[in-house]
């Protein structure tokens, strides 16, 4: 059992990956926003790295829920996207500028020129990165970086081969990846964009925090091989087992497969650093 030997050895020195293990997906969601909304009153001009999909959906109305029912202040915040499809404009529906501003943006008090996404459809699309990585040095850093996984392990939109070190990009996108998010192309995997602009494996791990979260049966295996297996460029999202401060929530369905899921049970129940959480 190397992962929770792994997160023992890590807890000695410093923190490492950890593992919490929540009864339901909405659950995980819950604590995941309660996690930023707590980083975001400690900080009120926090960094904040967003990430798109289907698991932050529930994670982006939790944090509206915050605003509204105890006033959590996104005046001071600023944000940066991992990514965005080549070639769509800001304003196309199916973009994640757009999916930003329908479901978080729009509904918090945060200034709009503190939002930052890559801009997809740049002429110049390497200086688009590099202008992209300026703004995030800019700002001192990311705070906490947001994370969901894919189907193929990726982080961001950073494929498999993607070098652990690397920096925001155009990369093209496998066909698990289109297929994984058809429904936002009207289920058609042909009609998503071939390639996506994206922060590099490297530039997540320099964010000062990560929080990740995973649910659903359908990411078992995957999650599996992100925490537990050997670190491979081939899995990006293996690289978060180098991450000094990385916190990965996930559902008991996602939890399926991992080999420690008795030990990460353990943890959140008896650690006192989670005790507010639980
Ligand atoms: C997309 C995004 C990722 C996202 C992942 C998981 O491809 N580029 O940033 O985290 O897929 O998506 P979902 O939550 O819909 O499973």
């Amino acid at each position: 059992m190397t992962g929770p030997i792994r997160v023992c050895l890590g807890r000695a020195t410093m923190s490492l990956v950890e593992i919490l293990i929540l009864p339901t997906a909405v659950a995980a969601e819950h604590l995941a926003a309660r996690l930023v909304a707590d980083r975001i009153i400690a900080k009120p001009d926090l960094v904040l790295g967003c990430a798109t999909g289907k698991t932050m959906e529930g994670i982006y109305d939790r944090l509206v829920e915050f605003h509204q029912s105890e006033q959590l202040d996104f005046s001071g915040v600023r944000t940066f996207n991992l990514d965005e499809y080549v070639g769509l404009a800001p304003t196309d529906k199916r973009s994640y500028h757009y999916y930003m501003h329908q479901r978080l943006f729009a509904r918090v008090n945060l200034r709009e020129g503190n939002t930052h996404l890559p801009n997809g459809a740049a002429e110049d699309l390497m200086a688009e990165a590099h202008e992209y990585e300026r703004l995030i040095k800019e700002a001192g850093g990311i705070d906490v970086q947001l994370l969901g996984l894919g189907a193929t392990g990726h982080i961001g939109f950073n494929e498999p081969l993607s070098a652990l070190m690397s920096r925001t990009r155009q990369k093209a996108l496998t066909e698990t990846t289109r297929r994984q998010n058809a429904a936002m192309f009207g289920g058609d995997a042909d009609a998503v964009p071939p390639r996506a602009l994206t922060m590099g494996v490297g530039t997540i791990l320099e964010a000062r925090e990560i929080l990740m979260v995973v649910t659903g049966r359908h990411k078992a295996a995957i999650l599996a091989k992100a925490m537990e297996g050997p670190v491979t460029s081939m899995v990006s999202a293996t690289a978060l087992q180098l991450h000094p401060h990385c916190v990965v929530i996930v559902d008991e369905a996602a939890a399926e497969q991992l080999e420690g899921r008795e030990y990460y049970r353990w943890e959140f129940l008896n650690e006192p650093e989670w005790e507010p959480y639980r």
